[in-house]
C-alpha cells in the first residue's frame, strides 16, 4: 500500500497557515448546556486569555520544527546523543527517518503540553471502556487524565499546545442508544456537538483555532462520524481514530491513525519473540469472523482449505491463538467491519510478519514507521494469490523481516503508566506532528 503522508518530511513546506476564518454562523443552538459541570463555573479570564500566550507556544513550535527540519538533513545521530545510555535511540531500516523521528520525540518531551478539558461529567465524558476491542479508548482516557505523572499535562490551558476534548466515544454509544440494534447518528451528533458549544462559549480556544489544535480519541467503528462530515465543527479538528479508512474521509494530513488493541480483561499483554524463525511451523495463520468483504474473499478462497494456509473461523481444536502465532511465519491481518484489526498488534506482539489484506487503511505511525520493512502487503484483488506471494519471500527475506518485527514491538506495547516509545507515546506524537503542521495566527 502507498500511503505517501510523512508530514517529518514535509511538514516544513506544508504549513497550514490557519487565517481566523469567521466561523460559519453556529446556529444550531438547539443544544442545551447540559453537559457542562459545575465544577467549572465560566471563568472570563479564558476569555481574554493572555495574548502572548499562544505566541510562546508558536514559538516553541516554531523552534521545534527547525530543529526537527535540521536533523532531518543529518546523516547520523548527533555525537552527544549516540553517548547517551539508557535511553532508546532509533536506528535502522524501519524507521523513514530516524533522525528526524528522535528530535521530533525529543522536542515533543521538551514541548508538548496538552489541556484536557474538565467539562463533561463520565460515563459519556472521561471514562470509555478499559478492555476488549476499544479499549484503547478508555486507556488512553484514563492515562492522560489519571497518571499524575503525565508530564505531557499542561497546568493551565495557556500553556497548552493540544486540547484533549475527553469524549468516550464508545459509551457514548452505549449509553445513550435504547439498544445496539439502533443505528443512526442522531445522538452523536448531538452529544459531541453540544459538548464542542459549551466548550467554545466558555472558552476561547476553539474559536482561535478553529478547533484546529483540538483533537478526541475514538477506536469505534462510529468514531470518523461523531461529527457531520465537512462541517465547520470537524473541518479542522484532529481526529484520532482507528478507523483510518481513506475512503470514509480520514485525512492523513490532520487526523491520527490509531492501533486498535484488545485488553484481555487479565491485564496487559507484554510482547514475546515468539518461536525462533526456523521452528515456526505455519506459514500463514488467520481464526476470526467473516466480517465485512474482505474476509469473505478470504474465506472463499482459504477456509480450511489449505495445510499451509491456515485459515479459520473457529481455532483449531486444543490449539491457543497466541500459541498459533507465536508459531506462525506470517499472520493474515484482513480488515473486518472496519479497516484497522487488533491482529495487527497481536502479531507484532508474537513476533509473527503481519500480512495487510486491507484498502484505504492509513496504519498506524506510517509517518515515522517504514511499514514494508516489516509487514507484506498484499492487496485485495491478489487474495486468491496469497500462497504465491508468501511462498515468493525467500528466507533471507523472511529473516529481515521478521527481525524487524521484533524491532518495532517496543511502539506496539501498551504499558500502563506509558513509558517512553511506546504505544501511548507514539500516539502523542502523531498528535505531535499533527499539531505541528498547523500554524495558530498570533
Ligand atoms: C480563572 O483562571 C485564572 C487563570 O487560570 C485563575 O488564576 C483564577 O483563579 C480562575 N478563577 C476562577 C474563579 O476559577
Ligand atoms: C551509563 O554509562 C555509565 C558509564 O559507562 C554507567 O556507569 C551507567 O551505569 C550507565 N547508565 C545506564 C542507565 O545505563
Ligand atoms: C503520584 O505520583 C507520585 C510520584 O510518582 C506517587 O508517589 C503518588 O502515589 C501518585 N499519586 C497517585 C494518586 O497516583
Ligand atoms: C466562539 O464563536 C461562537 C460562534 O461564533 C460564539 O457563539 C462564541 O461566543 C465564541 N466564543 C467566545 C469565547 O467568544
Ligand atoms: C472503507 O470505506 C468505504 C466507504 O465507506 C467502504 O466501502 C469500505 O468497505 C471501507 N473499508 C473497509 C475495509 O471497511
Amino acid at each position: 500500500m502507498d500511503i505517501s503522508n510523512n508530514p517529518i518530511a514535509h511538514f516544513a513546506r506544508n504549513f497550514l497557515i490557519f487565517l481566523a476564518l469567521l466561523l460559519l454562523l453556529y446556529s444550531l443552538c438547539l443544544s442545551t448546556e447540559k453537559f457542562a459541570s459545575t465544577k467549572s463555573p465560566i471563568n472570563s479570564s479564558h476569555k481574554f486569555q493572555d495574548s502572548n500566550s499562544i505566541r510562546r507556544i508558536e514559538d516553541s513550535l516554531a523552534r521545534a520544527r527547525a530543529s526537527i527540519y535540521k536533523a532531518a538533513r543529518r546523516r547520523r545521530h548527533e555525537r552527544h546523543v549516540s553517548e547517551q545510555n539508557g535511553t532508546f535511540i532509533p536506528t535502522g531500516t524501519v524507521y523513514i527517518n530516524p533522525h528526524a523521528f528522535f528530535q521530533s520525540y525529543i522536542e515533543m518531551e521538551k514541548r508538548f503540553k496538552i489541556w484536557v478539558y474538565k467539562e463533561g461529567e463520565p460515563p459519556l465524558f472521561h471514562s470509555s471502556p478499559m478492555i476488549f476491542l476499544y479499549s484503547i479508548e478508555g486507556q488512553f482516557i484514563d492515562e492522560l487524565e489519571n497518571n499524575n505523572g503525565s508530564s505531557f499535562l499542561a497546568k493551565s490551558p495557556d500553556e497548552a499546545a493540544a486540547f484533549f476534548l475527553p469524549i468516550g466515544i464508545t459509551h457514548i454509544r452505549q449509553y445513550t442508544y435504547a439498544s445496539l440494534r439502533e443505528y443512526g447518528l442522531t445522538q452523536f451528533h448531538n452529544v459531541v456537538k453540544d459538548y464542542i458549544h459549551v466548550l467554545s462559549k466558555r472558552y476561547d480556544y476553539w474559536n482561535r483555532s478553529n478547533g484546529a489544535d483540538h483533537f478526541f480519541v475514538g477506536c469505534h467503528d462510529w468514531a470518523p462520524f461523531v461529527l457531520p462530515t465537512s462541517n465547520h465543527l470537524s473541518n479542522n479538528l484532529i481526529r484520532v481514530l482507528c478507523n483510518a479508512n481513506i475512503s470514509e474521509g480520514f485525512k492523513p494530513n490532520k487526523d491520527v491513525s490509531l492501533p486498535e488493541i484488545s485488553v484481555p480483561p487479565s491485564g496487559l499483554r507484554v510482547p514475546v519473540p515468539g518461536r525462533p524463525p526456523n521452528q515456526r511451523s505455519i506459514l500463514a495463520f488467520f481464526a476470526g469472523g467473516a466480517h465485512g468483504y474482505i474476509r469473505r474473499r478470504l474465506f472463499e478462497y482459504w477456509k480450511d482449505k489449505d495445510a499451509e494456509i491456515e485459515v479459520h473461523k473457529y481455532l483449531p481444536h486444543g490449539r491457543s491463538y497466541r500459541g498459533m502465532m507465536e508459531n506462525a511465519k506470517f499472520c493474515l491481518c484482513p480488515s473486518g467491519y472496519e479497516v484497522a484489526s487488533p491482529r495487527i498488534i497481536e502479531s507484532i506482539s508474537t513476533g509473527c510478519v503481519p500480512v495487510i489484506l486491507s484498502a484505504g487503511y492509513v496504519l498506524p505511525f506510517s509517518d515515522v514507521l517504514d511499514w514494508k520493512q516489516f509487514s507484506v502487503h498484499v492487496p485485495v484483488s491478489r487474495i486468491p494469490e496469497i500462497k504465491t506471494v508468501l511462498k515468493g519471500i525467500s528466507m533471507e527475506e523472511y529473516l529481515k523481516l521478521q527481525k524487524n518485527v521484533l524491532s518495532v514491538q517496543r511502539h506496539f506495547v501498551l504499558h500502563r503508566p506509558a513509558q517512553p516509545f511506546d504505544l501511548f507515546h507514539m500516539v502523542l506524537h502523531s498528535i505531535w506532528l499533527r499539531r505541528l503542521n498547523v500554524r495558530l495566527s498570533t
